[in-house]
């Protein structure tokens, strides 16, 4: 190190990385101005009985257009022995069941496979694993349950235990090391933006069953950095027009890349959640493709990029201020490069991922394909991330035919935004041209305009304003689509509905809807499948609390097995868990449940400090994989300065703590939950 460093810090909203509440529209709660078929007293704590009875019993028409020909949605089995809730710094399955961790932080992949070391340069980590493992998708080799591409996206960072210079620095999980001037150091730069984006990496089972690393051309880190095409409707258009990119078709990079998703034609798709936090921008007066993705006059990023001593061209763009006599000699239009979600081919390692921009821009948490069918449209669910937020769908204007499918379905179609009423309808409001006023005279001149301005128009268009959508599930039985909502404690009493029934709400839901027709249909009918909480304040499908088995608080990760298991993962926030009202769920973990029943059991306990996310098995469903997103993040600044970690997972003794991916298998080479 050249110069001694010091600890850097920002704004603690910026720094949280959720986004801050930018949801100012004036479009009604319904609870405002419908007659509610519930009492508002009855959805206070300890008091849900009532609301529960209206809303949770319902029996979600329209399931037999859904169900296969001629079958049954059989139930799936939940045979395991449920475990306690659990505050060790440890991963605990039920008894029965083996867990290894593999991929840490910073295990090479490719190039010269470059050590782990925290003195490892930013060069080295474009070859490196990256850090804060999120979603996930196992692609089989040859439909090989024991040989595949795992592909996982690295939502953010924790500078702390990313570089030797933090060490002795009083550092939370947010800071970062900085020079006297307040600028970065180049290389740590580097490093922070090659430590996210989307890991490809093959990985094969030995005859012992240890999963290893493969080093195969297939191989890749796709980071903050990478070459990316823009595609769809917003390509093109003076909104992305860049230095970078003149004629507005590139941009450098994904950040912040939460849940995925993988298409019918075998692509993955990453999500850019919260992005917004990145850019600083000195303009005064900072207008809504940024204002109202929370982006307000500051002269800060959240890990101050843009401060890189080199200025280099690739860092100075997060400062999106306006310095150069047009858009096309600066970085103003930088952050409208950013909210979408970006395809990766995983079989095509010289690919360069597209950004399809007509799925919207917001903070995508992932997004969920619908089975495609032969001859119909595809269909893709998408959650907004972030307080009062909504979700979305999109359906393609051509047909899928799978022999010709591929990423430009994606680029033609409509843009939906979801209306959730009171009565257990809901209805998909189009974000298009001329539809739900979406005309120039309101404000929106054409498409492009409407998706890069997506919350805007969804506002304007009427849309329900949710309690943070994250992950969505589709059961393959019977089409219901399931989303995770995980909290909202900014709802106040006037401003619940049915769907999200609780003010100051702590613990989150699961909404799931049944569409009219098909996936592509514009109305659906809605319940309410699990309100979260403790055995005081939740309630199951059959309108019971959930028991000690079952509790649980902020559900994030979200996914349905072949078998229609309901795999719920939560996302308990640092700064609370393990404390307060939160104490009594333990470390962050992951349930899986019976859609028939509602039953709900613990699977699975992580270690200290960390949300567990992302979930997926091989094809026969015998080897389950799974995210560990940062272990030890709940390490108070001055404990970090002593070296005196909360969590050294999963290497143990005194290691640093690093977000690993666990291989889950039965003893008995079982099904995964069954
Ligand atoms: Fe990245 Fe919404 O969790
Ligand atoms: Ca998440
Ligand atoms: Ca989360």
């Amino acid at each position: 190190m050249k110069h001694p460093q010091r600890p850097g810090a920002v704004d603690p909203i910026l720094a949280d990385g959720d986004e801050p509440l930018s949801n100012t529209s004036g479009n009604p709660y319904f609870g405002d101005i419908l007659e509610t078929r519930l009492s508002r007293r009855s959805v206070l704590r300890g008091s849900l009985a009532t609301f529960v009875a209206g809303a949770m019993a319902t029996h979600l028409p329209f399931s037999s257009a859904f169900a296969a020909e001629g079958s049954a949605a059989a139930a799936p089995s939940l045979g395991f022995s449920a475990i306690p809730t659990s505050a060790a710094d440890a991963v605990i399955v039920p008894d029965g069941y083996r867990v290894q961790a593999m991929l840490p932080m910073g295990t090479p992949i490719s190039g010269a496979m470059p050590a782990y070391s925290l003195a490892a340069s930013g060069e080295d980590q474009a070859h490196q694993v990256g850090s804060h493992h999120d979603g996930m998708h196992f692609f089989p080799l040859q439909g090989s349950s024991r040989d595949g591409l795992l592909v996982m996206n690295h939502e953010y960072i924790e500078p702390r235990f990313l570089h030797a210079a933090a060490a002795g620095l009083a550092l939370d999980r947010s800071g970062f090391p900085q020079n006297e001037d307040g600028s970065r150091d180049d290389d740590q730069v580097l490093k922070e933006l090659n430590a996210h984006g989307v890991t490809v990496v093959r990985v094969r089972a030995d005859n012992q069953g240890q999963w290893q690393v493969v080093e195969d051309a297939h191989n890749r880190r796709i980071t903050g950095l990478t070459p990316m095409r823009l595609a769809g409707p917003v390509a093109g258009t003076e909104h992305v027009v860049t230095k970078y990119s003149p004629d507005g078709s590139m941009t450098r990079g994904t950040l912040n890349n939460c849940a995925h998703g993988v298409t019918p034609w075998n692509t993955y798709l990453a999500a850019e959640e919260n992005w917004a936090g990145y850019f600083a921008n000195s303009d005064t007066e900072i207008d809504r493709r940024q204002a109202r993705y929370g982006i307000e006059t500051r002269d800060s990023g959240r890990y101050q990029w843009h401060r890189a001593t080199s200025g280099a061209d690739e860092y100075l763009r997060f400062d999106a201020s306006a310095r150069g006599a047009s858009a096309s000699e600066d970085y103003r239009n930088e952050p409208h490069a950013f909210g979408w979600m970006v395809e990766i081919d995983p079989m095509d390692p010289a690919s360069t991922p597209i950004k399809r921009t007509h799925l919207g821009r917001f903070a995508h948490e992932g997004v969920i394909f619908a089975p495609a069918v032969e001859g119909q449209p595809v269909v893709a669910y998408s959650g907004d991330d972030a307080r009062f937020e909504y979700i979305y769908k999109f359906v393609s204007a051509r047909p899928f035919e799978a022999a010709t499918a591929d990423g430009s379905l994606l680029d033609e179609g409509t843009l939906y935004v979801a209306k959730f009423n009171d009565d257990g309808s809901g209805e998909w409001l189009a974000l298009a041209p001329g539809e739900n006023g979406l005309t120039p005279e309101n404000g929106f001149a054409d498409l492009a305009d409407i998706l890069v301005n997506t919350r805007s128009a969804a506002d304007h268009a009427g849309a329900t304003k949710m309690d943070r959508p994250e992950w969505g599930a589709v059961d393959p039985a019977t089409g219901q689509v399931y989303f995770t909502l995980t909290n909202n404690t900014q709802r106040q009493e006037s401003q619940t509905d049915a769907v999200n029934p609780r003010a100051d709400n702590s613990f989150g839901q699961i909404v799931r809807w049944q569409e009219e027709g098909s996936h592509a249909g514009t109305r659906f009918a809605w319940d309410l499948f699990v309100l979260a909480g403790d055995q005081d304040d939740s309630r199951d499908l059959a309108g019971e609390p959930l028991d000690q088995e079952a509790i649980f608080a902020n559900p994030d990760g979200l996914w349905i097995d072949p078998d229609r298991r309901v795999w719920i993962q939560t996302d308990i926030s640092e700064s609370v868990m393990n404390s307060g009202i939160y104490e009594v769920f333990g470390n962050n973990q992951m349930l899986a449940a019976n859609p028939e029943t509602g039953e709900i059991k613990r699977f699975l306990t992580g270690p200290v400090g960390q949300e567990i996310t992302g979930v997926i098995t091989t094809p026969d469903q015998r080897t389950m994989f799974v995210n560990v997103q940062h272990p030890g993040a709940t390490t108070e600044a001055e404990a970090f300065a002593a070296g005196d970690l909360v969590s050294h997972w999963p290497d143990g003794g005194s290691a640093i703590p690093r977000s690993a991916t666990l291989v889950i298998t039965r003893e008995d080479g079982g099904i995964i939950g069954a």
